[in-house]
């Protein structure tokens, strides 16, 4: 296709403000989708996403468009919404040239929504307004449309009003698309050079890559480079998506599609990497590297182990396999004496977490059990070491540990002005640093602070919500590490430390931390024949303990009448075996599984 007939565009949104549906609108009006094989949310491609109703995988779709009599190719990538995927959201921004700002009319702009929108600005794509859900009854079109107009400066009449559920708008926003979003201005004429912005294993094909091509034309049958990881493969095949895998002779210069690279291994396809011709690449030169690749970095760290000791080798080939669809997914092995083999995973955040620990168990039958997740902190030692640490099982003990780092971001927090308090109180219990608050109105406000990383990702965003009955949002983004007093706390449970449990944590933080995870535990764990001590300790100091009685098996129920002291025997004869099966190890607590989802998840309350 004639590169002036191609739109390359995305859309941005804030999570559940009805990206998904919108583009399964566009599907269906330019007959991509028959409407009768259309299954709500096409896009969306993993059963989690669609159960859960978030967007976690971006899957291209073209589409034809006919208008005043011209075909065009409008290339959609959708984008993930959640506050993990910041990274994936940049990439696809990098591969087209417009963006819709999808904003909930009921809603109004988000911290998701101006947190892609300046990721979008940066990238200098064309912006379309949206505003969405007119259908429904509390839509408040005029003051939405004013917050929208206030932050992008556009005029009321460019603001599109849609409704992806009942289709109203969707025929002007493809009008738009063509008018507004620049054609690609890449040459065909130049070596072959495309960005990866995502990539995917797939059983039969093995890896293929997601990609925009800038310049050239790449045919079947060549041989590739990847200029970042260089690595070498070949096109086995070339083609786009509709969504599905549609085969094509070449793919040129403008153009958003795929390629199967011929290559099984996992660590060579990396989003951002640029994909050029093997021919082009000599001694002296070889094609410039398309910018904006940075090394996804992963905000979380925790340790997954395979719940049966032998499946070491299993799970690691299904975190090879994630890894390769999840460029954000890091995995080094560790060792743990009471976990085993398995692997430190690095990931975006708490939800990011939660998908990878679903993927290994739908698509690859894995139990696992994680480890408290926690940031990375910077260390320096006394003999003047410095270490990034990854696992409390990597913290230095106290005498050799000089000083220690944690990672801070900056945060927006977009809320209606009556959930300001509530907010606050949160954000300061976090140990968050006020900066400023900005009004878009008199009813909102966004309140920007300094948090320790650490206090955002595991269930800020959860309490966040709850204190303002839902109202409030958050992005957030990192900014760099400040000095801060970091321990590690154990967990001993029956005396023995148990090692999923061991965190590292903020001194002010591990006694209220240490107390509500011994009450979880307390809550949670079953009763044995003995008592079941429980205690946070920090180095040698108990900061937080709890017990759970014994329950005590009748042992004397069939005595009818008789001597007191024949009930006394036997009461004693029973300590004393409970006394040799706890030294015998007999008694060691068996810790449930669901036990530990409860722990890490905070649900304390
Ligand atoms: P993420 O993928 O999680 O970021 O969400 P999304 O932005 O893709 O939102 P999605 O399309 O899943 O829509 C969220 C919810 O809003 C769903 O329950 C939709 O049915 C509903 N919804 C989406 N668009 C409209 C609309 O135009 N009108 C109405 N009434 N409901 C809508």
């Amino acid at each position: 296709m004639d590169q002036s007939r191609i739109r390359n565009f995305c859309i941005i949104a804030h999570i559940d403000h009805g990206k998904s549906t919108l583009s399964d609108r566009l599907l269906e009006v330019t007959g991509t989708v028959e409407s009768r094989k259309m299954k709500d949310q096409m896009l969306d491609t993993m059963d989690l996403e669609r159960e859960r109703g978030i967007t976690i995988k971006l899957q291209p779709a073209r589409m034809k468009y006919v208008q005043g009599g011209e075909e065009y190719e409008l290339n959609l990538i959708d984008t993930p919404g959640h506050v993990d995927f910041g990274y994936e959201v940049s990439r696809s921004l990098a591969a087209v040239e417009g963006a819709l700002l999808l904003v909930d009319s009921t809603q109004g702009v988000q911290a998701q929504t101006i947190a892609n929108l300046y990721l979008a600005i940066e990238q200098d794509l064309t912006i379309i307004p949206v505003l969405n859900k007119i259908d429904l009854p509390n839509a408040e079109v005029e003051r939405r449309a004013e917050e929208i107009i206030r932050l992008i400066g556009c005029t009321r009449e460019d603001i599109i009003l849609a409704s992806g559920k009942t289709g109203v708008g969707v025929p002007e926003i493809l009008e738009r698309i063509v008018k507004d979003v620049p054609s690609p201005r890449g040459s065909r004429e130049k070596p072959f050079r495309a960005l990866i912005f995502d990539s995917k294993y797939d059983e039969y094909k093995g890896v293929v890559a997601y990609v925009r091509a800038v310049d050239g034309v790449l045919k079947k049958n060549q041989k590739i480079h990847f200029l970042a990881t260089q690595a070498d493969g070949d096109t086995l095949e070339v083609g786009y998506l509709k969504p599905q895998y549609t085969t094509n002779e070449l793919m040129e210069a403008g153009e958003i599609g795929y390629i199967v690279t011929g290559l099984k291994d996992i660590g060579a396809v990396r989003v951002g990497d640029t994909i050029v011709l093997k021919q082009d690449v000599t001694p002296e030169s070889k094609p410039e590297q398309l910018p904006g690749y940075k090394e996804v970095k992963p905000m979380v760290y925790a340790g997954i182990f395979p719940r049966e000791g032998n499946e070491y080798e299993r799970l690691r080939d299904a975190l090879m396999k994630l890894r390769l669809s999840d460029a954000a997914l890091s995995a080094e092995p560790e060792h743990s004496k009471a976990l085993g083999f398995g692997f430190r995973c690095g990931m975006l955040g708490m939800l990011h977490l939660e998908i990878v620990q679903e993927r290994l168990r739908r698509e690859h039958n894995m139990e696992v059990v994680v480890t408290t997740p926690s940031v990375a902190y910077e260390v320096t030692k006394t003999d003047g070491t410095e270490e990034v640490i990854k696992s409390p099982l990597a913290f230095p003990d106290a005498n050799h540990l000089a000083s220690s780092r944690e990672p801070w971001v900056t945060t927006d927090i977009v809320c209606p002005t009556e959930y300001i308090g509530n907010v606050m109180q949160l954000v300061q219990d976090r140990r968050g640093v006020f900066k400023t608050t900005d009004y878009y109105d008199p009813t909102r406000a966004v309140l920007h602070y300094d948090m320790p990383l650490s206090s955002v990702i595991v269930d800020f965003h959860d309490k966040l919500k709850s204190v303002s009955a839902g109202y409030a949002s958050l992005s957030y983004e990192f900014i760099g590490y400040r000095t801060a007093p970091i321990v590690r706390m154990d967990i001993m449970v029956a005396e023995e430390p148990v090692a999923a449990f061991a965190t590292l944590i903020h001194e002010d933080e591990a006694y209220r931390r240490g107390k509500e995870i011994v009450e979880t535990l307390k809550d949670t764990l079953p009763r044995a024949q003995f008592v079941i001590k429980l205690q946070a300790t920090v180095g040698a100091k108990i900061i937080a303990s709890e017990r759970i009685a014994a329950f005590r098996k009748d042992v004397t129920g069939y005595l009818y009448g008789g001597d007191v002291t024949r009930k006394m025997k036997l009461l004693e004869k029973q300590k004393k075996g409970k006394k040799r099966m706890m030294s015998m190890g007999v008694g060691s607590v068996e810790i449930p599984p669901d036990t530990f989802i409860k722990v890490l998840r905070r649900n304390t309350k």
